[in-house]
């Protein structure tokens, strides 16, 4: 079985306020998104990594990351779009036609563990698809423009959904394929399964694997680089 990580590192970035694209930011010396690349290179299930990046950043990725880090899976590095969904579904146009799996992950997570990524990939051989969430630790209400709150769902049943997300390639291409994205506000890829009509299977992921988004994000990582230094230990 061939499966192909799409990871989407085109953001800008915006929240975190740099000048420059966040999954750049050196974390223990080595670029956010290096750190992610290498999770998926080292592992056996992962044929192939498509790199999606912004305008401008293929010839630097190469030079500064790829080739920097020998990374050996990362089959094509293409642009992205203004929006996530566009970037992705460019990712996915490279993807090997040949392949039966497909997982789509946030260039900003670089906290990802073999471990989670492999159940995501079993799960979803099963389903079809499958994503990574965690349970909400907060209370979450629905507020509408007045600043009122509408309603409180039940917190047992909110999940915060993360990355990977893993498909069967054939599913994932017809949603992209069939749904017009471009009216969509697309926030993650199971959004679209889901559309089509299709079950998506949830399995637990981690509190660790965040998505660096804003500068207190950096500390966390911090934190957690020293735990896992420690466990090693
Ligand atoms: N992403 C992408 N293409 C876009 C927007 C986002 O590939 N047009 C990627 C980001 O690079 C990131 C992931 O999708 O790895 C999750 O997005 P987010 O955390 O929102 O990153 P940014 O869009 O870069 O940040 P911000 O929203 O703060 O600008
Ligand atoms: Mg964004």
């Amino acid at each position: 079985m061939k499966t192909s990580v799409i990871i989407a590192a085109a953001g800008k970035g915006e929240r975190m306020q740099m000048n420059y694209n966040k999954q750049y930011i050196l974390l223990s010396g080595k670029p956010i998104v290096a750190h992610t690349i290498e999770v998926f290179e080292n592992m056996d299930l992962i044929y192939e990594i498509i790199l999606v990046v912004g305008k401008g950043e293929i010839n630097p990725v190469k030079e500064d990351i790829i080739y920097k880090y020998n990374f050996k899976k990362v089959n094509k590095i293409v642009e992205g779009g203004k929006e996530r969904q566009y970037s992705v579904y460019n990712g996915l146009k490279a993807v090997s036609s040949d392949c039966d799996m497909v997982l789509v992950h946030d260039g900003a997570r670089p906290f990802i563990t073999g471990s989670i990524i492999e159940k995501s990939i079993e799960t979803a051989k099963d389903s079809g698809a499958c994503i990574v969430a965690v349970r909400v630790k907060d209370t979450i209400k629905a507020v509408n423009e007045n600043m009122e709150v509408v309603h409180t769902p039940d917190r047992d049943s909110l999940w915060a959904v993360q990355t990977p997300q893993a498909f069967r390639y054939r599913l994932l291409l017809e949603a992209y394929e069939k749904l017009r994205i471009d009216d969509m506000k697309v926030t993650d890829d199971a959004m679209l399964i889901e559309k089509l009509g299709h079950t998506v299977k949830i399995i637990e992921g981690s509190y660790e694997n965040i998505k660096i988004t804003t500068s207190e994000d950096l500390i966390l990582s911090e934190g957690i680089l020293k735990k896992r230094e420690n466990i090693k230990k």
